[in-house]
């Protein structure tokens, strides 16, 4: 059977009604990036950094999966652990919808993890400066998302799927960060087929073999049954 690793962003939560970063009146066009998502940024102000993924968490929690997350959820019943999620997203969506094999590259609003002896707990719903790690005490709570400057999580398992996927797909994001931007171009030229979903073209849409576009909720649904029925 085929291996498939599909890759989502932002864009894929978008009709959730879940901002993406950076279309017109996104979260980069509202927030400066290094006040709420660095590590310098959570140093100087953490009550700021907080409030920005309290909402966020709050947000999420109350968004549900759109057609596409539960096109791909449809996928996994046929492909089972032979189909691997990479989502940059830090929401639940894929889990709401039914997906198993997910990978959060870059953490996870329902996560906290302890700046000072990296133990993780899930987050409550509201997080705030000086709350402390139930493991060893510090207060020294913080958000468990991957901020810029810091390492992306599960790597050395995504680049173990990437090199040997049949079929790489990257759905609603702009391939503007890396790793991530980097992984149509390996996996390509580690055999698998590339197939890029998205609204706009993408920085490296020069990457995939095949692109469409439009709307994941409808883009996303009529590929999975294409690969469904085959
Ligand atoms: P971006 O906001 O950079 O890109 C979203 C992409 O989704 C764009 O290419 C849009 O054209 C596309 N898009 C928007 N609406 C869509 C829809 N309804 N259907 C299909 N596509 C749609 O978001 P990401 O690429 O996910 O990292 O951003 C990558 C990372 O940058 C994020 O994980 C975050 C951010 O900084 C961290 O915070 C570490």
């Amino acid at each position: 059977m085929e291996k498939i690793v599909i890759l989502t962003g932002a864009g894929i939560s978008a009709e959730s009604g879940l901002g993406t970063f950076r279309d017109e009146g996104g979260l980069w066009a509202q927030h400066a990036i290094e006040d709420v998502a660095t590590p310098e940024g959570f140093a100087r102000d953490p009550g700021l950094v907080h409030r920005f993924y309290n909402a966020r968490r709050a947000q999420s929690a109350q968004a549900t999966p759109n057609p596409a997350h539960e096109a791909l959820a449809r996928l996994q019943t046929g492909f089972g652990d032979e189909l691997w999620i990479v989502t940059q997203n830090v929401d639940d969506l894929h889990e709401k919808a039914g997906s198993s094999n997910v990978l959060h590259m870059h953490g996870s609003l329902d996560g906290a993890l302890c700046g000072a002896c990296d133990h993780r707990w899930p987050a409550p719903l509201e997080m705030a400066p000086g709350d402390q790690c139930p493991d060893c005490g510090a207060p020294a709570a913080r958000p468990d998302i991957v901020w810029f400057g810091e390492m992306p999580y599960h790597m050395e398992r995504i680049w173990e799927l990437i090199e040997t996927a049949d079929l790489f797909a990257a759905i609603g994001t702009s391939g503007q960060v890396y790793p991530a931007a980097a992984f149509a171009q390996h996996a390509g030229r580690a055999g698998a087929h590339c197939v890029e979903l998205n609204l706009a073209d993408s920085v490296n849409a020069r990457d995939f073999a095949e692109t469409r576009r439009g709307p994941a909720s409808t883009l996303v649904p009529e590929w999975v049954d294409e690969l469904l029925s085959h």
